[in-house]
């Protein structure tokens, strides 16, 4: 529910969803105080709730109770007090306090050795970096910046870690008060030391710390770019989109690709870069596939942080994917059957690409959705509840581009139609109008699906409408079967559905719309 318009507390009452894995409400206008009954939570892995207001209230101790517990992350959220021992939350693997409020000396105890990430910085804290902060094996952040920490600079952090080619470890204590470092500090290559703003750089004792003194911006968060295939390779055919596997077994080998467009919502590692092996063979394992058949073209960080990233399906040792792989695999990504390890936290599909096996792709393949999608599906229904729980009714609108529109009608689909009793079929006009033009301040969410904007009817009417992104994965068979789905939900908790719009070929240019998705 992140990147909502959410306010009031967080319903303590959350606890007993038996299955409650990740709660991300980021990105929302929540306020105080945390419900201390989450702690009851029997596998909650991910908390998030960066970027909300719960003014003055504390991080309750009951938390460090949550022993499933993977990443916990309150950046941003006006919270006051200490911080609580989370040592005993074994599994731990990202915290992020900073930005807040907090205050007193930090815990001393030794972390879950799975930590990536712990960012602290921006905050009130003061006593000394704790010497338990040494021997974390996983550790790639250390951030306690803007903090009233002094004593000694830590000189051990770096001890059990082993530094390969791929791994790095960010140590930012920029900006305390840290007055002493041991004589023989000689933090090891791929270990960056930011000392800038502490009393330690204004004691110009000698030259190997200066160059720790200035100041720096963390700026471990790397992205991957395309690279261009190997030069000694000659061109691939190109009468279908061939390309060059760098991964292929077969040097050189020319095949078609699959494009698969994903964002990790929440991940648990701050650096990408030692964990892309581990994803690639996580990743295929699931998929079924070859190690060899995945390309992670490239990836970016992007607030959150998230992480999106592009990648590229090869078949193995042919040129081309025969249809039921394409099928399979596109059935099995798009119905959200595979769970990612912990780590990688959830996901949401960007897209898929057939590119060249679009004029083959069967048109009923399809044919119903998983319990998974379903399940997708029903958040949404959910998301939208919360976000107008003073609303009555649903609408859910497909939007087309013109290109896919194009598309679509040149494997000659037939325009679907949904006769349900009681579920209405209205005009583009009459949700621009409802909406004032899909007008910023109507939005009241949005998600990957696209957004949710509150709107009145002609009839005066106070609905919700669900309008898809363009490039989101539904297809005619996907919408047909959400409406349907829909119309026969009832739930006191859930709005009710009043009707649909599926007009591509009458929606306004696309300079008239307002810039979305
Ligand atoms: C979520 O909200 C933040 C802050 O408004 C924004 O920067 C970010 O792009 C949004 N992310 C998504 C996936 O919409
Ligand atoms: C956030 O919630 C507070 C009340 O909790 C309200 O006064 C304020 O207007 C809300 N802000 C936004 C941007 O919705
Ligand atoms: C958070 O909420 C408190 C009390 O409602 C308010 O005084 C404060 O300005 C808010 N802070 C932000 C950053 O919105
Ligand atoms: C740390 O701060 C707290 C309150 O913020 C204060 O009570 C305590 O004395 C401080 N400790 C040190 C060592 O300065
Ligand atoms: C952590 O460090 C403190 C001293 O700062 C020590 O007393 C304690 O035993 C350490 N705990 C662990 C689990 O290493
Ligand atoms: C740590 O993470 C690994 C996988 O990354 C997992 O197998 C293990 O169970 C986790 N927990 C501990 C306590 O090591
Ligand atoms: C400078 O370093 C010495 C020891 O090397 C220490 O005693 C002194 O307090 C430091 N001064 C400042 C201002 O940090
Ligand atoms: C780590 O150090 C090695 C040399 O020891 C260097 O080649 C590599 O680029 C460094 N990696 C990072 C991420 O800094
Ligand atoms: C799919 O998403 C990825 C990641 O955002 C992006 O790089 C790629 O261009 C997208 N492909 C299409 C066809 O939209
Ligand atoms: C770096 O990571 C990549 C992907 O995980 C792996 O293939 C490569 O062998 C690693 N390199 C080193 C030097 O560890
Ligand atoms: C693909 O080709 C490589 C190299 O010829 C071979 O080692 C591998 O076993 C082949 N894979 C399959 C699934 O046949
Ligand atoms: C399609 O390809 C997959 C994987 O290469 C293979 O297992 C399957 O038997 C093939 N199916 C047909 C109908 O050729």
């Amino acid at each position: 529910m992140n990147n909502n318009s959410l306010s009031g507390k967080i319903p303590s009452e959350l606890w007993r969803i038996p299955l409650l894995l990740h709660l991300l409400v980021d990105n929302n206008n929540l306020s105080g105080p945390l419900p201390t009954e989450l702690a009851k939570s029997p596998v909650l892995k991910i908390l998030q709730a960066d970027n909300n207001n719960f003014s003055g209230s504390s991080i309750p101790s009951t938390y460090s109770n949550i022993k499933t517990l993977l990443k916990l992350s309150l950046r941003n959220c006006n919270l006051q007090g200490a911080i609580p021992d989370l040592s005993a939350i074994s599994e731990l693997g990202y915290l992020d306090l900073s930005w807040n409020k907090l205050t007193g000396p930090i815990p001393t105890n030794k972390l879950a050795p799975n930590i990536t990430t712990l960012d602290l910085s921006h905050n009130l804290l003061n006593g000394t970096v704790p010497l338990n902060f040494s021997e974390l094996p996983n550790l790639q952040l250390l951030s306690v910046e803007n903090n009233h920490l002094d004593g000694d600079v830590p000189s051990t952090i770096w001890n059990d870690i082993v530094l390969t080619g791929n791994r790095s470890l960010v140590l930012d204590f920029q900006n305390n008060y840290l007055k002493t470092i041991p004589a023989a500090f000689s933090p090891p290559q791929n270990v960056t030391v930011m000392l800038y703003g502490n009393p330690v750089c204004g004691n110009s004792s000698g030259a190997p710390i200066d160059s720790l003194c200035q100041p720096q911006s963390v700026n471990q968060q790397t992205s991957k770019q395309q690279q261009d295939s190997s030069p000694i390779c000659s061109p691939c055919p190109s009468d279908k989109n061939y390309e060059y596997n760098p991964s292929s077994p077969i040097p050189c080998f020319c095949a078609v690709p699959l494009g698969v467009g994903l964002r990790l919502k929440s991940p648990g590692i701050t650096d990408f870069n030692p964990y892309e092996g581990a994803f690639g063979d996580s990743t295929t394992s699931l998929l079924k596939l070859y190690v060899y058949q995945l390309h992670v073209e490239h990836y970016t960080w992007e607030v959150g942080p998230r992480l999106n990233m592009h990648l590229k399906l090869f078949p193995s040792n042919t040129s081309l994917f025969n249809m039921s792989e394409v099928v399979r695999l596109r059935h099995v990504l798009a119905g959200w059957e595979i769970t990612l390890p912990d780590i990688f936290g959830p996901y949401e599909l960007l897209n898929f690409t057939l590119g060249s096996y679009a004029d083959e792709y069967p048109n009923e393949a399809s044919s119903g959705l998983s319990k998974t999608a379903m399940g997708g599906i029903l958040a949404g229904a959910i998301a939208a509840a919360f976000a107008l729980s003073a609303v009555a009714t649903v609408f859910i609108m497909r939007r087309r581009s013109r290109h896919r529109s194009r598309t679509i009608s040149k494997r000659s689909l037939s325009r679907f139609s949904v006769k349900i009793d009681g579920v209405r079929c209205f005009k583009f006009e009459e949700m621009a109008r409802a909406t004032n033009n899909f007008d910023l301040l109507a939005q009241v969410g949005q998600g990957g699906y696209g957004k949710v904007y509150r709107g009145t009817l002609d009839d005066g009417e106070i609905v919700a409408i669900k309008r898809a992104h363009e490039d989101s994965l539904q297809g005619s068979k996907e919408f047909c079967t959400e409406i349907e789905l829909l119309s026969r939900l009832h739930h006191r908790n859930l709005v009710s559905l009043v009707g649909y719009c599926d007009e591509a070929d009458e929606q306004p240019r696309p300079n008239y719309l307002p810039v979305l998705g």
